[in-house]
């Protein structure tokens, strides 16, 4: 059966919008008067209402001013945590850094034993709550990092708890598995630790099919660059996507994402004008994660400058108890954007199409024949208002592969 939903005042479709680079208004593809049709999960045809009246089995009406988008997609979230950590934020508020905390053995490690008191039904309850939420505010794919487990078993719980969410939530949750966070309080020499997660940790998630992503922290309190670069091609030879916590305090990390071929370099607050220029020439995504320079009251990451230099620029959330408790995309996109100079476009692409390349997903972020009926509707008629109200307005329509999930 072919439905059509419409009409829509402008429809967003970044149909033909370049991967990477700057982006101006003709990248939003706009069509006036728009509708969808779509059959099953995919969309078939996009273009003028009236006009795909009569090739429509079914018509979803919408009513009022509306303007469509693709859903959104966050490409890196740490949603799957026990507990908070309200009390790193009173201490960071009243003078330490994050990185003290941590070093005296807080923070992370905080939200590990946390983490690992809580069952891993409790934990799939906390990641459907907030993917859930992530959904009603339009984020129609979510990824989800382990990483508060810091063990074979604790970080297979984390994962488990992942994969029964998923089914529990219209989102597609994209798990990652992110056992090299920080080396847990058991291990003295962090070369010791990482041995341990390949003999060990690598082929059960094979297995168990629990993830084909795999991350690492690579930062001074982390673990280096030697033993990250190790640890990548490990990754990458047992079968496995790569992706890196890069340079948030200090730059080392995209150097190591770049040469290991990660699929994305993720923070990049440290990033220097020759990681810049790495990013640029390489096919590793440079994911911004303003939610974390927020939390933590940093400088943003240089988005402008990543996008000038040609490379394919995601924006993502980095939801977690820590630098980031906040989760809301629109909001944080909104407030990058401003600060950053983002064109709407550039901001539209970073939490659509280029975050799904981040994921290494080409079947969505655009509005396209062929591509899942990811959609999300805003309750206003100039696509403009979405930004400028500081992401304020949230959708009052969402449907994952063709069925409407929210309004
Ligand atoms: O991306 N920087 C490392 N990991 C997370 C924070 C995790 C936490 O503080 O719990 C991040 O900011
Ligand atoms: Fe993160």
């Amino acid at each position: 059966m072919k439905r059509l939903i419409g009409p829509f005042n402008e429809i967003i479709t970044m149909s033909a919008a370049p991967l990477r680079g700057a982006l101006t208004e003709d990248a939003l593809g706009l069509i006036p008067k728009g509708g969808v049709l779509i059959e099953e999960d995919q969309i078939i045809e996009v273009g003028n209402f009236k006009s795909l009246k009569g090739k429509a089995d079914h018509i979803d009406l919408i009513k009022g001013d509306h303007i469509l988008m693709a859903g959104l997609i966050d490409s890196h979230t740490h949603i799957c945590f026990g507990g908070s950590r309200a009390g790193d934020y009173a201490q960071r508020v009243a003078g330490k850094t994050y990185q003290e905390i941590l070093k005296n053995g807080g923070g992370i490690h905080d939200s590990v034993n946390k983490t690992r008191a809580a069952s891993e039904s409790d934990l799939t309850d906390l990641v459907k709550m907030r993917a859930k939420r992530h959904l009603e505010e339009g984020v129609t794919t979510i990824e989800v990092k382990s990483g508060y487990g810091l063990s074979v078993d604790e970080e297979i719980k984390m994962l488990r708890a992942i994969q029964s969410a998923n089914e529990l939530v219209p989102a597609d949750l994209i798990s990652t598995c992110l056992a090299a966070h920080v080396c847990p309080k058991e291990f003295n020499s962090h070369e010791e630790y990482l041995n341990h997660i390949v003999e060990n940790l690598f082929p059960e998630l094979k297995k168990q099919n629990l993830t084909n992503r795999i991350d690492i922290f690579t930062e001074d309190g982390a673990f280096d660059t030697l033993l990250s670069a190790k640890y990548l091609a490990q990754a990458k030879a047992a079968g496995f996507e790569i992706t890196v916590h890069a340079d948030q305090f200090t730059s080392g990390g995209t150097q190591v994402a770049v040469e290991a071929g990660a699929l994305s370099a993720d923070h990049l607050e440290a990033t220097s004008d020759a990681d810049v220029a790495l990013l640029a020439n390489s096919e590793t995504v440079a994911t911004v994660l303003p939610g974390a320079s927020l939390g933590l009251g940093m400088h943003y990451s240089p988005a402008r400058k990543l996008l000038d230099a040609g490379c394919c620029l995601a924006i993502a959330t980095d939801w977690n108890p820590g630098s980031a408790p906040m989760g809301d995309l629109l909001i944080q996109t909104a407030l990058i954007g401003a600060s950053e100079k983002l064109s709407i476009p550039e901001c539209m692409a970073g939490i659509t199409f280029r975050a799904a390349k981040a994921l290494n997903l080409s079947d969505r972020g655009r509005i396209k024949s062929g591509q899942l009926a990811d959609l999300i509707s805003f309750p206003v008629g100039d696509h403009r208002e979405i930004f400028y109200q500081q992401g304020k307005i949230k959708p009052d329509g969402v449907w994952k592969s063709g069925t409407r999930v929210v309004g």
